[in-house]
């Protein structure tokens, strides 16, 4: 059976497929990944970003929270990870014992991109008292220097829990930083880093659409800039979207998040309609380094056992301290 991060599971015989796939290609293709799963008892977590034949065939779909809940209980002997490279280095700092390998080793993140280490701690080194909460989207150097790692799904919970006499610098985020201070009114230095394709998202582009369904909710991932943000009904997650989608009585909604999260939105709620917000270029948006995996590199990854994420022990033992102090912080009670 293959289990979602919400319980819910699927027959293989059952497991749904993308319209206008070609079902024997995805059959065989699918089939293989899934021996192969066996063989190397195998577990295979992908993001809510990811193309919808790879979600799937996936045990897990989820946020970057729940994908990292995952990786740190997982009992596999190999972690297939299916999202960007910051995403399965964390599942190896969670499991330095185990192999991760991950379908295209350049499926970076323009987060990550934006703040290299030796500039981080040129920062840090100007205030002695800052404590730094780091959005998990960087690499594992970046990790090793900070404080506490947060995600979309527990920054605000993150931040409340931050020791009140020291000043707080939020990396890399900018606009997840700002949203955060709103939200919890903790004054933070922020690095000026931003997501390529959250920022696509424009106040015109998304008041547009809602004159085309005025009915319909704007959720909003909160790496979406002010103005857009401002629009927005529900801003959270990509898991509380799904949660939020369920939850409420509309029928229809507008989604400015990257469009692999509506496969997912459809799925959890087939009744209900999903709308991708535009760019000012696009009716959709997605992010080029969560598409670049596919099926056939999963196969392929699982098959060669690579590529692989390999890190010093000295840069796993110092990164570990931070994600596992974020996953404590997130599993007290609210
Ligand atoms: P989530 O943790 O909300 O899924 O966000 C991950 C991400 O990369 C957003 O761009
Ligand atoms: Fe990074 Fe943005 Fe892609 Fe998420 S959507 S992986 S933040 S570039």
């Amino acid at each position: 059976m293959i289990e979602l991060v919400d319980g819910q599971q699927f027959g293989v015989d059952r497991m749904p497929t993308r319209a206008g796939t070609p079902p024997a290609r995805l059959d065989a293709l699918g089939r293989e990944i899934l021996a192969l799963k066996k063989r190397l008892n195998a577990v295979i977590l992908a993001h809510n970003y990811q193309v919808p034949e790879i979600q799937d065939l996936a045990d897990f779909v989820g946020d970057s929270l729940g994908l990292s809940q995952q990786a740190a209980k997982t009992s596999a002997d190999v972690i297939v990870f299916c999202g960007v490279h910051f995403m399965a280095e964390t599942a190896k700092i969670l499991n330095p014992g185990k192999i991760v390998v991950l379908p295209d080793r350049d499926a970076g993140c323009s987060l990550e991109e934006s703040c290299p280490a030796d500039k981080l701690a040129r920062l840090q080194a100007t205030n002695p008292k800052f404590y730094t909460v780091t959005y998990i989207n960087c690499s594992a150097e970046v990790k090793a220097l900070s404080d506490v790692i947060c995600t979309s799904g527990n920054a605000v919970k993150i931040v409340n829990a931050a020791p009140a006499d020291r000043d707080l610098l939020f990396v890399p985020d900018e606009n997840l930083g700002a949203w955060v201070m709103e939200q919890t009114g903790r004054p933070m230095t922020l690095w000026r880093g931003n997501c390529y394709a959250h920022v696509e998202f424009t106040h015109a582009s998304i008041s547009r659409i809602r004159q085309d369904h005025p009915g319909a909710p704007i959720v909003a991932h909160p790496e979406c800039t002010r103005a857009v943000r401002l629009l927005a009904d529900e801003i959270c997650s990509t898991e509380k979207m799904v949660t939020y989608c369920k939850q409420s009585a509309a029928r229809e909604f507008i989604i400015a998040t990257e469009a692999g999260m509506l496969h997912r939105l459809q799925r959890e709620c087939p009744d209900k309609k999903f709308i991708p917000a535009p760019t000012d270029h696009c009716k959709c948006n997605e992010c080029r380094f969560m598409k670049m995996n596919t099926l056939e590199k999963l196969h392929d990854c699982m098959l060669n056992l690579a590529p692989r994420v390999e890190l010093s022990p000295e840069i796993i033992a110092r990164a570990r301290a931070p994600i596992e102090r974020m996953l404590e912080i997130s599993a007290r009670p609210a």
